[in-house]
């Protein structure tokens, strides 16, 4: 079995070198050696290679920087995408692709099911459904696992950003009206394993459907809950306490102006991952700690 992936930087795809070695041979390319802003260079490498599986884990990402770049992050987020959908469907591959929250507007009251009606409220939101499209359109064997506030030990999030910010200043003003699951990179690369483990079985006993999935961690919080326990499982963990933080302050939407518009509500209900896939997928408190664990 060989696997290719893509993005094997990102805080996803560096996970994802390490969890799919059980599977096969996993052949994992970063910026350099598989560029999406280059969608036609993206051709002779899946054909040279011949990979089963296409694990794409590249995406643009930058959220506020889509809103003066957006052609940039639809090359990388909808039209490369497209032709990886292409190739996989031509060599009979499956295709594993992740997806956002921010396809929804987030004025649902609920947690969004898969089938919700999606209306990003971004350019970032907009590149990643027009990803999901693309797949869909081309048909062949794929699935795409929409997640939400992924952070990880390993590159640039919120975790790191609070765990900086509370070591420099006294007092933090987070915001507090934005609901959604942190999600933890290597819970994502662990569950991509467990879920491909199956759906290599499915494929091989013909009864593969393709589909969306939400796949994030249980439980939801705001981004200032999320920094709250950020700090008080660091101090709890750590030898010493070296951060400086005092108070967190929850503050609005309205109050930290930034150039994308986000989904107040980001809730996804994880039901069909769970029931097709037999997964248990843990409370984000649990993988926060396990990240913090590394952190300390
Ligand atoms: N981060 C989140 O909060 C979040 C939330 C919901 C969904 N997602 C989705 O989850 C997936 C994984 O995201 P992540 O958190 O792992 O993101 P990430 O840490 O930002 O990683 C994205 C990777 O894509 C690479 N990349 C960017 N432009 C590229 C290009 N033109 N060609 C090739 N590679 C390129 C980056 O390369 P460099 O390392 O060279 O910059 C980086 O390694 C993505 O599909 C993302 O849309 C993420």
């Amino acid at each position: 079995m060989r696997i290719l992936v893509t993005g094997a930087n990102g805080q996803v795809g560096w996970e994802l070198s390490r969890s799919l070695l059980p599977l096969g041979e996993v052949i994992a390319l970063d910026r350099t050696q598989a560029d999406l802003s280059k969608p036609e260079s993206l051709v002779p490498i899946v054909r040279t290679l011949k990979p089963q599986i296409i694990v794409n884990a590249a995406a643009y990402t930058a959220v506020d920087r889509a809103e003066s770049e957006e052609e940039l992050a639809t090359l990388v987020n909808a039209r490369s995408v497209e032709v990886l959908a292409e190739e996989s469907h031509r060599l009979g591959a499956l295709l594993i692709h992740y997806s956002t929250d921010y396809v929804f507007d987030g004025s649902k009251a609920s947690p969004y099911s898969e089938d919700d009606t999606v209306n990003p409220l971004n350019a970032y939101g907009r590149s990643k459904l027009m990803g999901e499209q693309a797949i869909r359109n081309i048909g062949g064997d794929w699935l795409i696992f929409r997640t939400s506030w992924v952070y990880a030990e390993r590159g640039k999030n919120f975790v790191k950003t609070i765990l900086r910010l509370a070591a420099e200043r006294e007092e933090l003003k987070i915001v507090g009206d934005q609901t959604g699951s942190p999600t933890s990179a290597p819970f994502i690369a662990d569950a991509t394993s467990h879920i491909l483990r199956l759906a290599i079985e499915e494929r091989r006993s013909t009864r593969f459907n393709s589909g969306i999935f939400h796949l994030t961690s249980s439980g939801f919080t705001t981004w200032h809950g999320l920094a709250t326990a950020i700090v008080a499982t660091y101090r709890k963990l750590a030898w010493e306490d070296s951060l400086k933080v005092k108070e967190i302050h929850s503050i609005q939407t309205s109050d930290y102006p930034v150039a994308a518009k986000r989904p107040m509500n980001s809730r996804m209900s994880l039901t069909r991952i769970q029931e097709r896939f037999d997964l248990y997928l843990p409370e984000w408190e649990q993988c926060l700690s396990v990240c913090l664990r590394e952190l300390v």
